[in-house]
């Protein structure tokens, strides 16, 4: 572990931490117009959603690094306080990186990086057509957060009207993580593909879960279950019941296994019936040598 101070390291390489770090993070397509209505369009990774009622994204077009000059997109919104938040997804992602360039003011991105740009509704910026999901957004407040280079300035905007393309809805009307394929940005050079490494974790709102103090001992010290195994196992409301270990046993070849395996084979075991989602079964594995082992 290093452990380093902000203040004894260049802005660049303070920079790079924070991006390597806080990873992957999604990309806002900002496109915005400026008094005399150029048209102007940017990525940003400095970005997320923050409220839901009223519906909230922040993002930040950052005072530059090198020679503290501001982004063409900062200075719109300071004058036209509309935005349209567009979403990247995969086949957009070269197009975007190229509307990242510094062209000169009044270029707009539109054009040079191939977008197609339709009107929006409420607002005066336009939408890019390709974006999986396209917001229409007002401006509430922007913070200038320094005066140095470096320095981010966070553009607070309220969603007035989305737009979702009906192809990346799933059956129940909800974004398909599949079929939206958005990327996101990491340190470097480095974009994630979300759907490439998608896996769904259950919710624990529903259940109130043992907690990982409440395993026992044999397991939570265990030498081969991990941590997010220990976590799926702790997840559960109770401990399996006796009657659910004994049925269990009942089946031959189970009860075989778990009276001539060694401890570590049958957390290994239980670690592949995790990975395959079968907590149950996992837990009554566990369980049954735990009560073999107090036996004995
Ligand atoms: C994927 C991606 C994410 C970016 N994220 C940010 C960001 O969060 N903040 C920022 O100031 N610049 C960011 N940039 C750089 C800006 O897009 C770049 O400076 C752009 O030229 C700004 O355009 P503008 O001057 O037209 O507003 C990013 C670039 C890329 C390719």
């Amino acid at each position: 572990m290093i452990t380093i101070s902000p203040k004894d390291i260049s802005t660049r390489e303070v920079h790079a931490h924070l991006l390597g770090a806080v990873s992957p993070r999604p990309i806002a397509f900002a496109s915005t117009i400026d008094s005399d209505g150029h048209v102007n369009l940017a990525p940003f990774s400095f970005f997320n959603v923050f409220s839901a009622n009223p519906p909230i994204l922040v993002f930040s077009p950052a005072r530059r690094g090198r020679d503290n000059t501001t982004k063409h997109t900062f200075e719109n919104l300071k004058k036209v306080k509309e935005v349209v938040i567009n979403i990247v997804n995969y086949d957009m992602v070269q197009q975007v990186s190229l509307a990242s360039t510094d062209y000169e003011e009044k270029v707009n991105e539109f054009i040079k990086a191939g977008f197609t740009e339709i009107p929006s509704e409420k607002i005066r910026p336009p939408r890019v057509a390709e974006a999986p999901v396209q917001m229409e957004c007002i401006v509430k407040e922007i913070i200038e957060l320094g005066t140095e280079g470096g320095a981010g300035n966070l553009i607070i905007c309220e969603v007035v009207l989305f737009h979702i393309k009906k192809e990346i809805l799933d059956e129940h009307g909800t974004i398909d993580p599949f079929k939206i394929d958005t990327v996101s940005r990491l340190g470097g050079n480095w974009y994630s593909r979300a759907k490439n490494g998608l896996f769904s974790v259950p919710k624990p709102l529903t259940t109130i879960g043992i907690g990982i103090d409440q395993l026992p001992e044999n397991i939570r010290n265990s030498r081969v279950l991990t941590g997010n195994d220990l976590g799926m196992l702790a997840n559960v409301e109770k401990l399996p019941s006796f009657e659910s270990v004994a049925a269990f046993l009942e089946n031959k070849t189970q009860a075989q296994f778990i009276e001539e395996a060694t401890a570590e084979e049958v957390h290994r075991c239980a670690q592949e019936l995790l990975c395959d989602g079968k907590i149950e079964t996992a837990w009554n594995v566990l369980m049954a040598k735990e009560i073999k082992l107090k036996e004995n």
